[in-house]
């Protein structure tokens, strides 16, 4: 029987790092959001299974929402622009939000979506990332809240895919190369 972790090189982060990464971080949120009410704006598809466990681990009351955002041009560059597939359902003026984002990688998809998000006049506009890949980073772009750094390899599971396959994986792996190539 096919195992989606015989594609892999094995485990990078595991289910556990991940819990306990998802806990401090959302402890962090929880302190600085202390007397505030964050919309939580989850971008769909990678980032469902970290938004579904960091709302548990906010304590502060919170509304959650989602979007889904997809590069059209050349996304490999930093002229790549994305579209919006799906906008908020909420109206954000005058809201502090948090983007919560699995991975940032070039950085041209956040940079995009603050952009998008800022002309809305929320309150206030952070991001919290799960992952960060500094290496592929191509646009200035600091995260308020991280995870943790991810090397340059091309990583699956919890949320993340190659061809909308491994998003269910646990565990963070790496993709053996010839999967992809
Ligand atoms: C991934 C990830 C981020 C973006 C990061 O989404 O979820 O949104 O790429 O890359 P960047 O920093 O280079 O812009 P993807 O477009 O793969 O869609 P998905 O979330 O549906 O998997």
């Amino acid at each position: 029987m096919k195992n989606l972790y015989d594609d892999t090189k094995g485990v990078l982060i595991s289910r556990e790092e991940i819990a306990a990464i998802v806990k401090r971080l959302g402890k962090e949120i929880s302190e600085d959001y202390a007397d505030k009410s964050p919309v939580m704006v989850s971008i769909l598809k990678g980032a469902f299974i970290f938004m579904a466990d960091l709302v548990r681990e906010v304590t502060v009351p919170c509304s959650i929402d989602f979007m889904c955002v997809s590069s059209y041009g050349n996304a490999a560059t930093t002229s790549g622009r994305v579209k919006i597939i799906k906008d908020l359902d909420t109206n954000i003026e005058g809201k502090d939000v948090i983007i919560v984002e699995d991975i940032l990688d070039s950085g041209v998809t956040l940079s995009h979506l603050i952009k998008m998000l800022s002309d809305r006049k929320p309150a206030s506009i952070k991001i919290c990332t799960l992952f960060d890949k500094p290496e592929g980073h191509k646009v200035d772009i600091t995260p308020a809240y991280k995870g943790t750094d991810v090397p340059n390899e091309f990583i699956v599971g919890y949320g993340l895919d190659y061809a909308e396959r491994y998003r269910n994986l646990p565990d963070v792996c790496i993709l053996k190369p010839e999967i992809y190539a």
